[in-house]
């Protein structure tokens, strides 16, 4: 990186969006980082960066709340906009099972509240930046045999509403990506997932970084290959 960048990351406190927000600070990024109420890692990790890095406090599911935060970034420029923020209820439950609002809550805060948050924030990207969001391999229709099916469910949403963004902004010359993590030992993705969250973030960091001024819209997993839809 050879100018100084500015991340975004919307759901930083913990897990995958944190260790983000710590990967763009070693590479010497601006990173102003999201939280929904005071996050004990991301304060320790400001201690560690306090020139660098700046806290917001946003909720995706409140609109308003995305609102008063695109207002106080003014006029900032954001290379880089990466929606992280997601939820996982009910997993194992199936349609006629599942509590309706733990469904609501998914499609809300994985479809909705992403795409509402980069309709909101993507003036501030220039044309050599990147606009992200944090999909899964499970949102995949063509890959998934059938695992997660509610959570899937809200992340094929996503990569819906991602793509029509994208139809709608025909010509954009920024790159537009879905990134798939793989499945990482966080909270949400538990114990038994397959990978550490250092086997994952930092391939994610670097494809993205390598997508720059690529332009054009691609569901692509942490090593930036493409993904089925
Ligand atoms: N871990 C995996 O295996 C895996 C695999 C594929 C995709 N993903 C996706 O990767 C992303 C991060 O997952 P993770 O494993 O790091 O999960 P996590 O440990 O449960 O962290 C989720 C993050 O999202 C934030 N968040 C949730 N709802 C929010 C809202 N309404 N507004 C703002 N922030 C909100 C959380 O903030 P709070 O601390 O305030 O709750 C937290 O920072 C999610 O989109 C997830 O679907 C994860």
């Amino acid at each position: 990186m050879t100018t100084k960048s500015t991340v975004l990351i919307l759901g930083a406190s913990r897990g995958l969006g944190l260790a983000m927000a710590a990967e763009w600070l070693k590479l010497d990024a601006k990173v102003i980082a999201t939280q929904r109420s005071a996050s004990r890692d991301l304060s320790e990790l400001k201690g560690r960066y306090p020139a660098s890095l700046e806290i917001e406090t946003v909720d995706i599911m409140e609109a308003a709340s995305v609102h008063a935060l695109r207002e106080r970034l003014g006029g900032h420029r954001i290379d880089v906009l990466f929606v992280n923020a997601g939820i996982c209820k009910a997993h194992q439950e199936t349609p006629s099972a599942v509590n309706e609002r733990d469904f609501v809550d998914m499609m809300l805060t994985n479809a909705l509240g992403p795409m509402r948050a980069v309709e909101l924030l993507e003036n501030l990207v220039p044309a050599n930046g990147a606009i992200a969001v944090m999909t899964s391999e499970l949102g995949s229709i063509a890959g998934n045999r059938g695992s997660w099916e509610l959570y899937s469910s809200s992340k094929a949403a996503l990569n819906m509403l991602m793509k029509c963004f994208s139809a709608r902004h025909a010509g954009d010359p920024r790159a537009l990506l879905l990134v798939a993590p793989g499945w990482v030992r966080t909270e949400m993705g538990t114990s038994a997932a397959t990978l550490s969250i250092e086997e994952s973030i930092p391939l994610v960091v670097e494809t993205v970084e390598r997508s720059r001024g690529r332009a054009g819209l691609r569901f692509i997993d942490r090593n930036g290959r493409t993904l089925p839809w």
